[in-house]
């Protein structure tokens, strides 16, 4: 910062000193460099004049009769600590003048003064220091105003993040629920039509039955009715437990799952070996990758339905029209993440079946037992359950992959 920036006429000075001559000389000096200079005889009056000026700078003897400089200086720094004061003092006074600065003087200048240039040496650092702390200060509350400002913004951000989340999440729960209903709908119907055609039938039995004119032939019929709609009825009935089962699952809860420390590889090898039947007829086969010594503690339970979904849809939907199908999983630990891929090179899906196949309720296998709610599953499992993440790569005709990423598992070894 240079002394150019600082104007002096601008600038009001105290000068604190009972020797008359210096404080002429002195004065003398700062009123021709353009400063505006107020005097005092002694500390006490010094003090007073400090109070009611309000100066920019105190030049400020130490020896003085009434009140010593050391006492204005304690007194002056008690009731503000930016007025710079430079202590001008005789030579013999090298102790003061070592209190002074421990005080808050700013600096001092030796009694008498040879060269008058170091007086306004003295008093120009200090003004270009005051400036420099001002601005320092300033620039600091700015930082602070605007840290304070962007902390608001941010809680208003997370604020709308959150309503947003809960918004999404209820349209999509409002979406799951009419999916459901609209599932169940059908089974349910057409159970209910059943049993009511039953009642009718089983009324209008009744009634011959009891005129006492049952043929054995009617009796044979109304026999082979209630088997052929009672069987109907259950089959829809099952059909109607088993979307409300699979739509358990989907709400996955946390709470019910189990945590525990497994074995990764291990554990995927006991998944495939229970999956096995399903596909021990055929010639796909199924890879894995994965380090014999990843060990951690997570939901176990979660990781089965994931890889049961996966692989049942590669079998069912990738490898629907082909022999030698292979499914293959790469797993890698990184750091503390794990990255699971997971590949089958089937039939692979359009771009449209790969946007949608997330959803629930969609599938290319409506009626022909396809629910539409695997990889849904798969989404809330990875996504709530394990904290993770996964996205879907595909195109017809060259299968699948599936990468997923997993954080903030506690992965021992590995
Ligand atoms: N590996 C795959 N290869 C090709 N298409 C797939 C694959 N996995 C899923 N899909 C497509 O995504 C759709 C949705 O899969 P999802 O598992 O959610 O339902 P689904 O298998 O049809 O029925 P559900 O799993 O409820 O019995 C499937 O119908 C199928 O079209
Ligand atoms: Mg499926």
């Amino acid at each position: 910062m240079s002394a150019n920036t600082i104007v002096y006429e601008d600038k009001k000075i105290l000068v604190i000193d009972d020797e008359v001559y210096i404080r002429d000389s002195v004065i003398g000096f700062l009123e021709d460099y353009g400063f505006r200079v107020i005097e005092a005889e002694n500390g006490q009056m010094g003090l007073e004049q400090f109070e009611k000026e309000k100066p920019d700078m105190i030049l400020c003897d130490l020896r003085m009769p009434v009140m010593d400089g050391l006492e204005v200086l304690a007194q002056v720094r008690e009731q503000d600590e930016t007025t710079p004061i430079i202590i001008v003092s005789g030579a013999g006074n090298i102790a003061d003048t070592v209190e002074a600065l421990r005080l808050g003087a700013w600096d001092y200048i030796i009694k008498p003064i040879q060269d008058m240039n170091v007086l306004f040496h003295a008093v120009n650092k200090a003004f270009e220091r005051k400036q420099f702390i001002a601005e320092k200060t300033r620039y600091q509350q700015d930082l602070e105003t605007a840290n304070q400002e962007l902390k608001v913004s941010l809680e208003t951000l997370e604020q709308a993040r959150d309503q947003l989340v809960q918004s999404e999440k209820m349209a999509a729960l409002g979406e799951l629920v009419a999916g459901v209903a609209h599932e169940i709908n059908t089974p349910v119907g057409v159970g209910v039509t059943a049993a009511s055609f039953l009642d009718a039938k089983t009324r209008e039995f009744s009634e011959v039955y009891e005129s006492g004119e049952l043929k054995r032939s009617e009796l044979e019929s109304y026999l082979k009715t209630v088997r052929e709609v009672s069987n109907s009825i259950l089959i829809n009935m099952g059909r109607a437990a088993e979307l409300i089962s699979s739509f358990k699952q989907v709400a996955v809860d946390q709470s019910s799952e189990k945590r525990r420390r497994f074995n990764l590889k291990e554990y995927i090898d006991e998944i495939l070996l229970s999956l096995r039947p399903r596909y021990k007829k055929t010639t796909h086969t199924i890879t894995v990758n994965c380090a014999p010594d990843i060990e951690m503690t997570s939901y176990p339970g979660a990781f089965s339905q994931i890889l049961n979904n996966l692989i049942m849809n590669s079998l069912i939907h990738g490898f629907k029209d082909m022999e030698e199908g292979k499914i293959e999983m790469d797993i890698t630990r990184n750091a503390d993440t794990l990255s699971f891929v997971y590949k089958d090179n089937g039939g692979g899906m359009t771009e449209k079946q790969k946007e949608k196949a997330f959803d629930p309720f969609f599938t290319t296998m409506r009626g022909k037992g396809g629910t539409g709610l695997g990889m849904s599953i798969v989404f809330n499992l990875v996504t709530q359950t394990l904290k993770g993440q996964i996205s879907l790569d595909s195109e017809p005709g060259r299968g699948v992959v599936f990468t997923m990423t997993f954080p903030e598992l506690e992965i021992v070894n590995g």
